[in-house]
């Protein structure tokens, strides 16, 4: 039992084929899966999941990129979930992330950085529930 927070493995990592990799991590790590599908964002959605960044200099850019290709959205379940799960994925950029970070081993560069981590229980709630229904989560 836990809290929760919200991940989704990126278009870079799953086309790299690293989706099993990662996932394997997360429940090594502890986490349980709540939900899990693979689907994919049109870059419409993609603008709507990540409204907070619309004024940054890169949200165009993402957009694009998180529509290029399948994801693998989840939403997880442990003791302290969204900063332990933070700790797992590493810094944001993958050239300033820990050894051992699924971001270390996994991500080709800051934009296509192989997977998400909500930053807020608040946020790993409308994350989660951006991509699935009460009866999808378990
Ligand atoms: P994430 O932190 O999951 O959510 C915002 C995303 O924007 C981030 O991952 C990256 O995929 C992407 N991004 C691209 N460029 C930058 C940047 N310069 N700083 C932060 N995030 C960036």
């Amino acid at each position: 039992s836990g809290n929760k927070t919200f991940t989704m493995i990126k278009p870079d990592a799953v086309a790299d084929g690293h989706s099993g990799a990662i996932i394997k991590m997360i429940e090594e790590a502890g986490f349980r899966i709540v939900s899990m599908k693979k689907t994919v964002l049109t870059p419409e959605r993609a603008g709507q999941f990540y409204e907070v960044h619309k004024e940054r200099p890169f949200y165009a850019d993402l957009c694009k990129y998180m529509s290029s290709g399948p994801i693998v959205p989840m939403i997880l379940e442990k003791e302290n979930a969204v900063a332990d799960f933070r700790t797992l994925i590493g810094a944001t950029n993958p050239a300033n992330a820990e050894e051992g970070t699924i971001r270390k081993l996994y991500a080709r560069s800051i934009e296509a950085n192989a997977i998400h981590g909500s930053d807020s229980d608040e946020n790993a709630a409308i994350e989660g529930n951006f991509f699935f229904s009460a009866t999808e989560q378990f």
